[in-house]
């Protein structure tokens, strides 16, 4: 594999920008990076999403991932939740599993493309594939009817299937067909309530009923790949979806039986009391205190003298009141000898499970009421007995659900990519010729003058032509994205040109995807897949 580096389309600072260069705009207020996933669906400053939201750079972990997809070489992937369990999986065989939901409210474009290949390619490295119709969140969130319903659902299906999805390999349902999902869902529900859906989604008063189930509904479905055995999973989303996947990571952690952690004694640590505590059993000799061994409180006293420089000789840094903390909790346990183990503490057990996992424990172990300390396990062999002992005693033990989550496109309009402007996007249904034209009159980051243009070369970086490019026209060859970059930044592509030349290789993708969904429809009617749904109920906007 070349570098990656050498490969990528990069702008001046280095960074790769295919968002349009929005980042740089000062227009960004703080509504402009309100993850909503109900709402519009723009982002004018990516980095906000790492620093306000907590989302982690692609880019750093692109190296583990094996064969990366030219949408995460290209930086259009750009971030992403707890993707190195995943990227681990593929990298040494094992299991692992990729899912995305899609709302039938209207045709598929080529933003949900995206998402498809983002299936797709995690599919062909290996891993269970799962693509769902959330027909529920289209009817309660967005008041379609069931008519409008399944007929936007058979579209995305075959066009799903047409761009190379293994239908007999991976799984694809509708959420309100899934009576497995829908057990699931209820079973998540009791853990969560509305107080916490209100502070997620601003929901109120006035939020049905069945839009709250279909929350619940997307949580089953992200943990859905888990029901049989627990796996890494990664869903492919754009970031709007976020705050769904915060929630399922939290529900998924919620539903388990035991919880591990690190201990030194009877009580508790947070991570930084831990991280002082282990530098003084490291470092601390029992015969300063004249003693065989070191007990809580010769621990508490050395704190009590305790300076950043001596703290230092230690090799710790710790904020003074975190050092007044871990001091007054290892006083409190007094003649206790510290003593590194490993704790399962009981969080939704029932009681066979607990005597279940107290008797799979070899070695020295302790049994309290809500937790059992051991001292032989690893925090790692550990985990891996609670999980073991949860799904043998009627859990699930689901790992918390990864995600990747990709910029959003342009219109070609300018402004925002949305399905309800018809030119500002296009449909894998668009005739071919429809696509054509589209392109042909999408605005550029061209100048006003071909000769200033072959001065000051193109703005690449704001050009939605160029974005199709990148995100679809280009394909897996690198050298042709860098190709029409280069050029255009320096000034020997013109927009009519390169206009002409994206809008034919329009055509042909959208003449080739269309002969495949063709092909594709026998496929889709031999799956067990109802697009005829006897659902009756009332539509209306919402
Ligand atoms: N809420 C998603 C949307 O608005 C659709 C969806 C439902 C989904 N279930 C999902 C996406 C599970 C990812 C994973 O389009
Ligand atoms: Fe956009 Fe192409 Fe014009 Fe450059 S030359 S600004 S990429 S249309």
């Amino acid at each position: 594999m070349p570098e990656a580096s050498e490969t990528r389309v990069r702008t001046d600072d280095g960074r790769v920008r295919t968002d349009g260069g929005e980042a740089e705009t000062d227009t960004a207020g703080a509504d402009d990076v309100a993850l909503d996933p109900w709402g519009s669906s723009t982002v004018s400053d990516y980095r906000k999403l790492f620093e306000e939201f907590g989302i982690e750079e692609f880019d750093e972990l692109l190296d583990e991932v094996p064969n990366p997809h030219y949408l995460m070489r290209r930086g259009v992937i750009f971030g992403h939740r707890d993707y190195r369990p995943v990227a681990d999986a593929m990298r040494n065989g094992d299991d692992f599993a990729v899912l995305s939901g899609f709302m039938p409210t209207g045709d598929p474009h080529i933003g949900h493309k995206l998402v498809f290949d983002e299936i797709i390619w995690h599919q062909q490295q290996g891993g269970d594939a799962y693509g769902l119709i959330a027909d529920l969140e289209a009817h309660s969130a967005r008041g379609l009817s069931w008519g409008e319903i399944d007929e936007h659902a058979r579209d995305y299906l075959l066009s799903l299937i047409a761009l190379g999805f293994d239908a007999e390999d991976g799984e694809l349902y509708r959420q309100s067909d899934n009576r497995e999902l829908q057990d699931l869902a209820f079973e998540l529900g009791s853990k969560a309530n509305f107080s916490e859906f209100e502070a997620i989604y601003g929901f109120g008063g006035e939020t049905s009923v069945s839009h709250m189930q279909s929350v619940v509904t997307q949580m089953a479905d992200i943990l859905y790949p888990q029901l049989e055995n627990p796996k890494p999973t990664v869903i492919p989303v754009g970031p709007d979806q976020d705050p769904h996947v915060r929630l399922a990571r939290d529900l998924a952690s919620r539903m388990r039986f035991f919880g591990v952690t690190e201990a030194y004694a009877s009580f508790e640590l947070d991570d930084a009391e831990k991280e002082l505590v282990a530098a003084c059993y490291e470092h601390l000799d029992p015969d300063e205190f004249d003693d065989h061994d070191l007990r809580c409180v010769h621990v508490a006293d050395y704190l009590d003298d305790a300076t950043p420089e001596t703290l230092d000789e230690l090799g710790v840094v710790a904020a003074s009141d975190v050092v007044a903390s871990a001091r007054a909790k290892l006083d409190e346990a007094g003649m206790e000898p510290l003593r590194p183990r490993v704790r399962f503490l009981d969080r939704n057990a029932t009681e066979e499970a607990f005597d279940a996992l107290v008797e799979a424990i070899d070695g020295e172990k302790r049994v309290f009421d809500e937790h059992v300390d051991t001292f032989e396990l690893s925090a790692e062999e550990a985990e891996e007995l609670a999980r073991q002992v949860e799904i043998e005693n009627g859990g699930y033990g689901f790992l918390p659900p990864s995600s990747i989550y990709h910029r959003f496109m342009t219109g070609l309009t300018g402004g925002k990519m949305s399905s309800s402007i018809p030119a500002s996007h296009i449909s894998l249904l668009d005739d071919p010729q429809e696509g054509y034209d589209k392109v042909r009159s999408a605005t550029t980051g061209g100048r006003e003058t071909a000769d200033l243009q072959r001065e000051l070369g193109g703005e690449a970086d704001k050009c939605p032509v160029y974005e199709l490019y990148a995100y679809l026209l280009s394909g897996d060859d690198d050298e042709f994205a860098k190709e029409v970059y280069d050029e255009c930044v320096g000034g020997e592509r013109l927009c009519g040109g390169c206009k002409e030349q994206a809008a034919e290789l329009m055509r042909e993708f959208l003449e080739d995807h269309q002969e495949k969904r063709e092909e594709a429809e026998e496929l889709l009617d031999s799956l067990d897949i109802d697009l005829d749904s006897k659902r009756r109920g009332p539509g209306g906007e919402h």
